[in-house]
């Protein structure tokens, strides 16, 4: 059962941005990124813009051949609209607040699940896949299906966390997790923290996982080992 690599690239706009100018490219990157083999490309726009711009979401659709992936808070309209506009294959929602570091919690999918009904409609009358980022709660998981997304996006943190000290015990919660939205017909998705040593294991224990999508570790490894090789070494460990 295939498992896909969606490379998020977004750290290639932090360097970037870090220097002004276009070094590196982030066109060129995903370019690249599908040339060495992923199955897909994520970008996350914020708000502020600090790393993936609004207008190389744009850029980037002109050259995809894989996956594309847009990740995001759909609370801001100019959110919404950039989707709409550029129709990848998928959308993620994630609830992250305006300036955080990085994605941290799931949507409470029960409190908000009217919310959510009326913005994944918007999206799959698009023909745009709907994912929905949540933690391992089976609660969670049975509301996700009540919001009518495609599929959810596991946040994997504390796996990641937990793996390093008991692997067994940290991939509980995520089996039951994954064996309820299967139930529930819920396609799978996983991120967040996922990296050499602990990705294979994923795999392994939750094959059917149908996308992982990956960017702080494989950039970071990229630096030593190359883009072409990290990604490469990042697939064999969904074989
Ligand atoms: N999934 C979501 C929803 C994210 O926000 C991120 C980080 O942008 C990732 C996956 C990828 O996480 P990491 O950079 O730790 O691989």
């Amino acid at each position: 059962m295939g498992t896909k690599l969606s490379v998020n690239i977004n750290k290639f706009a932090t360097l970037r941005n870090s220097r002004g100018g276009n070094n590196p490219d982030v066109v060129k990157a995903a370019i690249d990124a599908q040339r060495f083999g992923a199955d897909g490309i994520t970008v996350h726009p914020r708000p502020d813009e600090r790393h993936i711009r609004y207008n190389d979401v744009r850029e980037i659709k002109k050259i995809i051949v894989t996956e594309f992936n847009i990740e995001g808070n759909p609370r801001e309209q100019k959110f919404i609209d950039l989707v709409l506009e550029v129709k990848p294959q998928q959308v993620t929602l994630v609830p992250d607040a305006l300036g955080q570091l990085t994605s941290d919690h799931g949507w409470n999918t029960l409190e908000h699940k009217d919310y959510l009904r009326k913005i994944i409609t918007v999206f799959k009358n698009a023909g745009i896949r709907v994912s929905i980022f949540v933690d391992p709660d089976p609660q969670m998981i049975e509301g996700a299906y009540h919001t009518g997304t495609d599929r959810i996006e596991i946040y994997t943190e504390e796996y990641a966390h937990k793996f390093t000290t008991d692997k067994e015990t940290a991939i509980k919660p995520y089996k039951s997790a994954a064996e309820k939205a299967t139930e529930l017909g819920l396609g799978i998705n996983a991120g967040h923290d996922l990296d050499m040593n602990n990705l294979k294991y994923l795999k392994h224990q939750i094959p059917y996982i149908d996308e992982v999508s990956i960017g702080h570790a494989l950039i970071c490894d990229a630096l030593y080992l190359g883009f072409e090789n990290a990604i490469q070494l990042y697939k064999r460990q969904l074989m």
